[in-house]
């Protein structure tokens, strides 16, 4: 399926090939800016610049629970930070698959990639709302702070059902809200590059995957598993960690037999 790339897409894709450029690993200030996201033992024995670069508000990998041989799938890949700790769990009989709608980005995943000598890991050129690859041939989704820069969620949420197997899950950290954020805010597109105009409320998320065909979903604040949602702050924007899986049957409504 191709795409016409809308106006949103063009500001995040030039607010995030100036992030490359600049090796600059902050996206704003609704994300983690930092890479104290991870447990130490996963990156502490990567070159120092890759580890550090991330542009991400969690942890999906330790969320995702990856098995060797699975098949994972990177939404907004960015510089690969994820791919690269996926596709040591994946194994060699695993395979990873990032993609991302920025070439800047691609360009240093790529570079990334070569200097670890990963073969597992492949990057490809494209966007959330259609994504290149087959249908029902992953068996985990990961993605990191990216699917609240999309202008068409309902769309990424049926994508991700589209490529996932029967049984496939998602493991996504995400910047959401609870309430509606304030007008202005809503409005800038500065604060849609910086992960916060285009966060959506938890209760949005839910019902989005859910109308996609999700079953299991579960949303809740990042490292806090116990806060009741009514006590979050209104419209702030938070760190979230978000699940869910594909049903391994499609339910089919039972037909209705008329008596002769
Ligand atoms: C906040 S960064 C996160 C990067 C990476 N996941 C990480 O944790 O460092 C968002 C990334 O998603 C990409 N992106 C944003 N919207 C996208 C879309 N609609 N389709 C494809 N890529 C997108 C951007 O190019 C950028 O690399």
């Amino acid at each position: 399926m191709t795409l016409s790339p809308t106006p949103i897409h063009e500001a995040v894709r030039e607010h995030y090939a100036e992030r490359a450029r600049k090796a600059d690993s902050c996206c704003g200030s609704a994300c983690g800016c930092s890479n104290d996201l991870y447990d130490s033992s996963l990156i502490s024995d990567l070159p120092v610049d890759i580890a550090d670069f991330t542009l991400g508000c969690g942890d999906p990998i330790t969320l995702a629970e990856l098995r060797p041989g699975e098949t994972v799938l990177d939404l907004g890949s960015g510089g690969g930070l994820d791919c690269f700790l996926a596709s040591r769990l994946v194994g060699p009989t695993g395979r990873v698959i990032g993609v991302d709608m920025t070439p800047e980005m691609l360009a240093k995943a790529n570079a990334n990639a070569q200097r670890l000598n990963v073969s597992n890991v492949e990057f490809r050129k494209g966007y959330l709302e259609a994504l290149p690859v087959d249908d029902a041939s992953v068996d985990v989704v990961i993605s990191n702070c990216v699917i609240n820069l999309s202008p068409d969620k309902p769309q990424v949420f049926r994508e991700i059902f589209r490529v996932l197997k029967p049984g496939g899950r998602v493991a996504v950290s995400d910047i959401v809200t609870n309430g509606a954020l304030p007008e202005p805010v809503q409005k800038s597109m500065e604060a849609w590059g910086a992960c916060v105009a285009g966060a959506l409320e938890m209760s949005e998320y839910v019902g989005g995957l859910r109308a996609a065909g999700f079953a299991g979903v579960r949303i809740q604040p990042k490292g806090n598993t116990d806060q009741a949602p009514a006590s979050l702050p209104i419209g702030v924007p938070f760190s979230a960690i978000v699940t869910a899986s594909k049903p391994l049957f499609k339910l089919i409504a039972p037909a209705h037999h008329s008596r002769p």
